[in-house]
């Protein structure tokens, strides 16, 4: 892996131009926002989100927050009410996050978003975090640059610490200056506080004019929904899911993975296959888009074929069981 210090543009432009092309080819750049480091992929590219999922370790396919220079190119990705509309203008670029809405043809890959509905969007502050995005021109999902489970990284020493080895480069941006996440607020009905961070509360709730509602743990993957539709952290398709199908009964959909189908494959309504192949990497970047649109198919139930629950797979299989109990 290659470290590259970088301060501030214009100056260090062809730590900037590396960086690109490290994002161009599907690879992992970390870099300096204001809040923490964060490991940085094209966010529409859905086998380098796998990636960056892996580099992470114990990938789980929470949903990311998708980072972009300005309010234009956020408007690309989520719609903003008034009050998104309200914060956004009072402190972007800053270190606060927005769930919003997906837009209609949100570049960014289902898998990148869990397959919601909604879509984490931020606009850091930090000068070279601003330079890379406007470099490479399209978003990039972010999450805190460390190993799952370890405390998130305010330097780039910390980075090469927990990701030596995982990841293609490193941009040394020094430390960051506010050493918390972003704070995250949902504008998805009335504004609600899915994450305390950078940002204070009160500094919210003044330029709404009003309080904010709270939803402890609603930002975490690992909590329950609290309201189901609104806050859910998983993905929950309409049509049933039928998990380690065996055969295909008619009139279901078929979510095939490898070369091999499960029996009497000819009934089925429809197929899609995560991997032809039966490689885990692409079943995990096919995974919510396939789902989604057998769930758009009309059939009785969509029977899902067994899966191995090595490597990604264990990842896989449990998105899938929450797909399938989420309804
Ligand atoms: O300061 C930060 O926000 C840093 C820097 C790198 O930008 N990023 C960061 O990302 O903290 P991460 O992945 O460590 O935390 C993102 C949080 C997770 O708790 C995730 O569940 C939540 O955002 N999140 C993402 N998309 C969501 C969505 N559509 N609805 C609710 N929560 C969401
Ligand atoms: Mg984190």
């Amino acid at each position: 892996m290659i470290v590259l210090q970088t301060r501030v543009a214009p100056s260090e432009r062809a730590a900037i131009a590396a960086a690109v092309e490290v994002l161009i080819a599907g690879g992992l750049v970390a870099f300096p926002t204001e809040t923490v480091y964060g490991l940085g992929a094209d966010a529409a590219n859905a086998e380098a989100v796998v990636r960056l999922y892996e580099a992470k370790g114990r990938p789980a396919f929470n949903p990311l927050i998708s980072h972009v220079p300005d309010i234009a190119a956020a408007r690309r990705l989520g719609r903003f009410d008034a009050a998104a509309a309200r914060l956004a203008e009072r402190f972007w670029p800053g270190p606060l996050t927005l769930v919003l809405p997906k837009a209609p043809n949100c570049p960014v890959a289902e898998l990148a978003t869990a397959g919601l509905d909604t879509i984490a969007v931020r606009v850091p502050q930090h000068a070279v975090a601003r330079d890379l995005l406007a470099a490479f021109g399209k978003p990039v999902v972010a999450p805190s640059a460390n190993r799952s489970g370890h405390l998130s990284p305010t330097t780039a020493q910390h980075v090469f610490a927990d990701l030596d080895g995982r990841i293609d480069l490193i941009l040394d941006g020094g430390p960051t200056l506010v050493g918390v996440e972003s704070t995250i607020v949902a504008c998805l009905a009335e504004p609600v506080l899915l994450r305390p961070g950078g940002l204070a509360r009160v500094d919210i709730e003044q330029a709404l004019g009003q309080p904010l509602a709270e939803h402890p743990g609603a930002g975490d993957a690992a909590a329950a929904p609290i309201a189901p539709g609104q806050f859910a952290s998983h993905y929950a398709p309409r049509t049933r899911l039928r998990l380690d199908a065996q055969s295909v009964n008619a009139g279901e959909a078929l979510l095939a993975f490898g070369p091999t189908l499960p029996a009497a494959a000819e009934q089925a309504a429809c197929v899609l296959n995560l991997s032809p192949r039966g490689d885990l990497i692409e079943a995990a970047a096919n995974l919510f888009s396939h789902l989604r649109a057998l769930d758009a198919a009309g059939a009785s139930a969509i029977a899902v074929a067994p899966l191995p629950r090595t490597g990604l797979g264990e990842a896989i299989n449990d998105r899938l069981t929450r797909a399938a109990a989420a309804r």
